[in-house]
């Protein structure tokens, strides 16, 4: 018979000073999970193991830990599949990073509860015509049913940069939510407008795109893609003057007027600190030091690139691209190059 060696990370803050490895070597059978494996070590090598799981059917969420250093369900993750993809059978389960642990594999979500109920993580339904009730069409439900599936594991918040930046951020599933919802024709309008409101104040401008969400999720959702659409969300409904929106139009324009992404002018644009960018300047010069921020632009550029800009605002994608901010940075840079910066 197949063995394995599971390495799990044991902590008891009533008796362990800090966390240890302990192994388990363990007969494991064709399409044995993780989570029965655990069992397995429950009852018949050490009761004293504790770890959470409840539906075994990858519904409830509760079973998420590390496996060889990244989050899954461990009901839903196959021993023998591990242990081919990592060529060893030797299985390191840990907790979810970021959270305290209470208990070997148990961690503290009770921060969960609070953030549904801040970001009003449920349906706020219009009140349907009279006599009639509301008809979601397919296509419709195509667009937030991946979503419908998050079963808040918090595998997402596990892994999030943001978070263990301690930028203050709310982690990736309560955006998730808030997508589904706001994607759903049946919402109040004004309950729309909240949640963006909620969204913004629980710094959704803060998320890095480092994409690591959407690689730990175990329902394939990509929280990073709906923080996405509600930041776009977000400016489309005219609130333009956070920072991160700021930062956005910044480097939008920047990549229309130049072809590429500056940061010189990146504290003047989004923070009005004008002096950042005079000091930089000052600095480098003082260095030798070339600001590649400041595009040397061949000659026909600038003509070239009025004729594509004006032809993308002709195809409707005026949103994203304003001709006269374009024309101001078009300003700087002759500034900047006759060595006339203000
Ligand atoms: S036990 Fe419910 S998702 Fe694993």
């Amino acid at each position: 018979m197949k063995t394995a060696t599971f390495r799990i990370l044991r902590f008891n803050p009533e008796t362990d000073k800090k966390p240890y490895f302990e192994d388990f070597n363990i007969p494991i059978n064709k399409g044995m999970t993780i989570l029965e494996s655990l069992i397995y070590i429950k009852e018949n090598i050490d009761p004293t193991l504790t770890f959470r799981a409840f539906c075994r059917s990858g519904i409830c969420g509760s079973c998420a830990v590390n496996v060889n250093g990244k989050p899954h369900l461990a009901c839903k993750t196959q021993v023998e599949k591990t242990m081919e993809e990592f060529a060893s059978s030797l299985i390191i389960i840990e907790p979810l990073s970021s959270f305290k642990v209470i208990k070997d594999l148990v961690v503290d979500t009770e921060g969960k509860k609070e953030t549904i109920k801040r970001f009003n993580l449920w349906l706020e339904e219009k009140r349907p015509p009279e006599d009639s009730e509301f008809l979601v069409k397919p296509d419709e439900v195509k667009q937030y049913e991946k979503e419908t599936n998050c079963i808040l594991c918090l595998a997402c918040c596990s892994v999030c940069e943001a978070l263990k930046e301690n930028v203050p951020f709310s982690g990736p599933f309560a955006f998730v939510r808030t997508y589904r919802f706001l994607a759903d024709s049946r919402e109040k309008e004004e309950t729309r407008k909240k949640r963006l409101e909620i969204a913004l104040n629980a710094s959704v401008w803060s998320c890095l795109q480092c994409q690591k969400c959407v690689a730990a999720c175990p329902k394939n959702i990509a929280p990073a893609d709906n923080i996405q659409k509600i930041r776009k969300a977000i400016i489309k409904s005219g609130k333009k003057e956070s920072p991160g929106a700021k930062k956005l139009s910044h480097y939008l324009n920047w990549i229309y007027a130049t072809g590429q992404i500056n940061r010189l002018f990146l504290p003047a644009d989004v923070y009005d600190n004008k002096k950042a960018v005079k000091e930089f300047i000052k600095m480098c010069k003082e260095h030798g030091i070339e600001i590649w921020e400041i595009p040397h632009l061949p000659d026909g550029f600038l003509a070239l690139r009025d004729l594509i800009v004006r032809a993308l605002i002709e195809e409707g994608d005026v949103e994203a691209i304003d001709f006269k901010k374009i024309r101001k940075i078009d300003k700087k840079i002759e500034a900047l190059l006759k060595g006339e910066e203000k």
